[in-house]
């Protein structure tokens, strides 16, 4: 708690009388929406106390606060992930310290694979719910700070956000936007086909490496989160395709232009 509060501390006294409003995770090949912020101040991880670095070389690291659609937000381009060796707190103290900051909402996003045969490489899944519990471990364990011991997770991505998403899409006629549940892993090798056919069997229609422990962080402080896979590759047993990092890349920035405009959107609306 007194790392989080130091360096909330220390990010205020930079920026001064800017509360962001929203808070942002852009996901891997997603930095894009970055480019939309007019930003009024950047920080590179390395230059914030008790911040880690993203080891992963296509993930940027910087924080970022500016204005989109008239609204403040502040970014992460680029997260930590569990399978740099980073800790659950470390992973999700950034989520921590956007609270103090202000943040009344949490929109994330990531690059997942796509369980349910119905979808398509590029594109979308609103996350509607998530599994949890094949993580080995959870960034509330130990001491409990900043909300309840034991968060209510009926809800864990907000409906009304989820509503207003798919009125956006429908107003663009967006026809990649799809819906589902989102199972988290470590990596950070990919699943074999006997773990992706019983994920499926599980209820999960995509699979990635991200995301469920800031959830599980934003949702004990009691911040509504709406959460976006874009699905890069699909992971359906009979017909797996070896995995090519780049191709997953590049399927994730041609969904990066929905999903910027979905965020934006949202945004405007105020949510
Ligand atoms: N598995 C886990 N994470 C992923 C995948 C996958 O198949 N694709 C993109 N991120």
């Amino acid at each position: 708690m007194q790392r989080i509060t130091e360096t909330a501390e220390f990010l205020k006294a930079k920026i001064g009388s800017f509360v962001p409003q929203f808070g942002i995770v852009l996901g891997t090949g997603l930095g894009k929406l970055a480019e939309e912020i007019e930003i009024e101040f950047e920080f590179p991880y390395s230059e914030i106390p008790n911040f880690v670095e993203a080891t992963v070389e296509f993930h940027k690291s910087r924080l970022i606060f500016g204005k989109i659609s008239g609204k403040n937000v502040v970014c992460m381009q680029g997260r930590f992930h569990y399978y740099e060796g980073y800790s659950m707190a470390e992973i999700t103290f950034p989520i921590r310290v956007m609270k103090l900051l202000g943040i009344e909402c949490l929109l994330i996003s990531n690059a997942a694979g796509g369980l349910n045969p119905s979808f398509q490489e590029s594109d979308l899944m609103i996350i509607n719910d998530h599994i949890s519990q094949f993580l080995p471990s959870n960034p509330l364990l130990g001491a409990n700070i900043m909300g309840d011991r034991f968060p209510d997770m009926s809800e864990p991505y907000s409906l009304q956000i989820i509503t207003k998403a798919k009125q956006i899409a429908a107003r663009h006629n967006i026809t990649t936007l799809k819906e589902g549940v989102y199972v988290s892993v470590t990596g950070p090798q990919l699943e074999t086909k006997a773990e992706y056919r019983m994920m499926r069997m599980l209820g999960a229609d995509a699979v990635g490496m991200s995301t469920v422990p800031e959830v599980i962080v934003a949702r004990q402080m009691n911040i509504p989160v709406f959460g976006v896979s874009v699905i890069t590759d699909m992971c359906v047993p009979e017909t797996l395709q070896v995995a090519e990092i780049s191709k997953i890349i590049g399927n994730a920035a041609k969904a990066e232009p929905v999903m910027t405009l979905i965020f934006k959107e949202l945004i405007a609306e105020g949510i």
